[in-house]
């Protein structure tokens, strides 16, 4: 993609990369992504808005000279520095050692490492501080936690014009940049619903408190790193509304308590169905079920157990572990909004029984409630094994009132 003009000298001149299909190894992107960089020029000064991934620098770069030599660049603004938008960024000094880097201050500390160099000269902004290009003035808007620390936006007044960086973004590509070109509107949608939950699920209280920093603004142009353009008069409303809709807390009448577990031979579920018995003499109204993890997408067991009150997770040991589905559900767990979430583990086992203790201290490990030390059987539970078990469900529960 060449350069795109956006208002009076304002370009975007990030880079296309539409046959991208995984993102950070875990994030499936069906539709491609882009990593925006926009350039504004000022009657005296100029400011580059984002970089890019590194390995799309030479593509950046001629973007940025069909607009000005990087020679003429004399801030590199950095709204969020994860690498695919700060990747680029140690090249770029190469060729412009003297251009000052605007960033937070959590910012500026990501980034001595991520560039590993000990020269670059900061400007640290707060939250509401201006940089005057001359004849356009950019402001800097704390945004923590949307959605690393380091996070703000970029806010450039005479053109009314948001960089939001991740915020609003979307994994979605199509040559046109602004979104009343897009063709196909039913999977930018779709990828804009995708991006949120991956990205900004977990931080739904700042996502509020963010949409509330911007209310005022009477914002022409949202510029995100990632997807189209948002303008006003297009999506800008429908963009924010999503947002506020998707970020509200959820509140159950009753109390959500699923069963995760599989089993070899059938004791770890027979243990599974004593504990949502026992659950169920204390919690009659509560909505708890078993999940044979095989059985069921891992994507909305791990969203089940994200927006759960409370969960229990079963396995068997095999090879001195869990075994690998009790593993990968954990690896869908928003560490951070499931942080004090009451749990419960338990398994059958033949020889040692290592998955109790090994899930348990993973649980610890993501900051979760852990409900004293679960519970092993010996390969097939008898009847007062499950006795204990319906007993262990049950105080579980009452644990929960
Ligand atoms: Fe697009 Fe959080 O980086």
């Amino acid at each position: 993609m060449a350069a795109v003009k956006i208002a009076d000298s304002v370009y975007a001149v990030g880079v296309l990369n539409p046959g991208l299909r995984v993102f950070d190894i875990v994030m499936k992107t069906e539709f491609g992504t882009t990593y925006n960089a926009y350039l504004v020029v000022g009657s005296d000064k100029t400011a580059l808005i984002e970089t890019c991934h590194r390995t799309y620098f030479e593509h950046f770069v001629e973007n940025i000279e069909s607009i000005c030599p990087i020679e003429k660049i004399d801030y590199v603004i950095l709204n969020h520095n994860e690498p695919d938008h700060s990747g680029a960024l140690a090249a770029l000094l190469e060729h412009n050692p003297k251009m000052t880097v605007v960033a937070s201050q959590a910012g500026s500390l990501y980034l001595k490492n991520i560039t590993n160099r000990s020269d670059i000269q900061f400007k640290v902004v707060k939250d509401g501080e201006t940089l005057s290009l001359g004849n356009k003035t950019l402001r800097f808007i704390n945004a923590p936690f949307l959605h690393w620390p380091d996070s703000m936006f970029t806010w450039l007044e005479e053109d009314r014009v948001l960089f939001s960086c991740d915020f609003l973004g979307s994994h979605y590509c199509e040559p046109y940049m602004f979104d009343y070109n897009i063709t196909y509107p039913s999977k930018y949608e779709e990828a804009f619903k995708g991006y949120y939950d991956a990205i900004f699920g977990p931080f739904g209280s700042y996502v509020l408190k963010g949409l509330e920093k911007i209310k005022d603004l009477d914002i022409d142009f949202v510029c995100p790193s990632h997807g189209p353009i948002i303008t006003r008069g297009c999506r800008l409303d429908y963009v924010r509304e999503c947002y506020e809709r998707w970020s509200q807390p959820i509140v159950h009448e009753t109390k959500v308590i699923p069963i995760f577990y599989t089993s070899a031979y059938g004791n770890t579920r027979l243990i599974a169905q004593a504990i949502e018995k026992g659950i169920r003499s204390v919690l009659p109204d509560a909505d708890t079920e078993t999940y044979d993890i095989i059985d069921y997408d891992m994507g909305s067991l791990g969203r089940m157990l994200n927006q759960s009150d409370a969960f229990a997770l079963g396995s068997p040991t095999i090879n001195r572990d869990a075994v690998p589905p009790a593993w990968m559900l954990l690896s869908h767990v928003d560490a951070i909004g499931c942080a004090k979430k009451p749990c419960l583990v338990f398994g059958s086992y033949g020889w040692s029984g290592e998955a109790v203790p090994n899930l348990t201290a993973r649980l610890n490990g993501l900051k979760m409630s852990v409900f004293g030390e679960g519970m092993k059987v010996c390969f097939v539970p008898s009847e007062e094994d499950l006795e204990k078990a319906t007993q262990l469900g049950a105080d579980f529960a009452a644990s929960l009132k």
